[in-house]
């Protein structure tokens, strides 16, 4: 299974969703392909914000050598699951799906964290440490089950 993670600008959200996708499907002996991207252009070919890869290296994840880019219509072709960070991302993908089988390989999230009301994991890049930490949790969490509905 071949699973994108997308935010807006690659270097806090979907870097993170990256490394913890990529750590637990190896903690469970899956072959998944895990990548990330932006819907903008704007972090293109830089690493993580440092706050990302601290938060990471913290909970034994290094993150430190993904590289910015940005989401690309080609991607409907090359993943199988495509994971959009927040609501806006994920409309600004499907604006980009032109057939039924792209649009349906799009999901929230946080549709895999059940009882959660609001769907959009917070983007911390004005935000603290502790926006770091907590957007490490809650996709540590959304991850976890999405890899046991979806991977296993
Ligand atoms: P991300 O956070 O989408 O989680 O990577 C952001 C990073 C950069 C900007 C916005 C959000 N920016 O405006 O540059």
């Amino acid at each position: 299974m071949k699973v994108l993670m997308v935010c807006l600008g690659n270097i806090c959200r979907s870097p993170l969703a990256e490394g913890i996708l990529r750590q637990l499907a190896a903690d469970h002996k899956l072959d998944t392909i895990v990548d990330s991207c932006g819907t903008a252009n704007y972090h293109v070919g830089e690493q993580p914000d440092p706050r990302s890869i601290k938060v990471a290296a913290a909970n034994g994840i290094d993150i430190s050598e993904l590289s910015g880019r940005q989401f690309k219509v080609g991607d409907f072709d090359r993943f199988d699951i495509i994971l959009a960070l927040d609501q806006n991302n994920f409309s600004d993908i499907l604006k980009m799906a032109h057939t039924d089988e792209a649009k349906n390989k799009v999901r929230l999230m946080l549709s895999y964290l059940p009882g959660v009301e609001n769907k959009n994991v917070f983007d911390p890049y004005y935000g603290s440490k502790k926006d770091f930490e907590a957007v490490y949790h809650q996709l540590h969490e959304a991850c976890s089950n999405f890899l046991k509905k979806e991977l296993i």
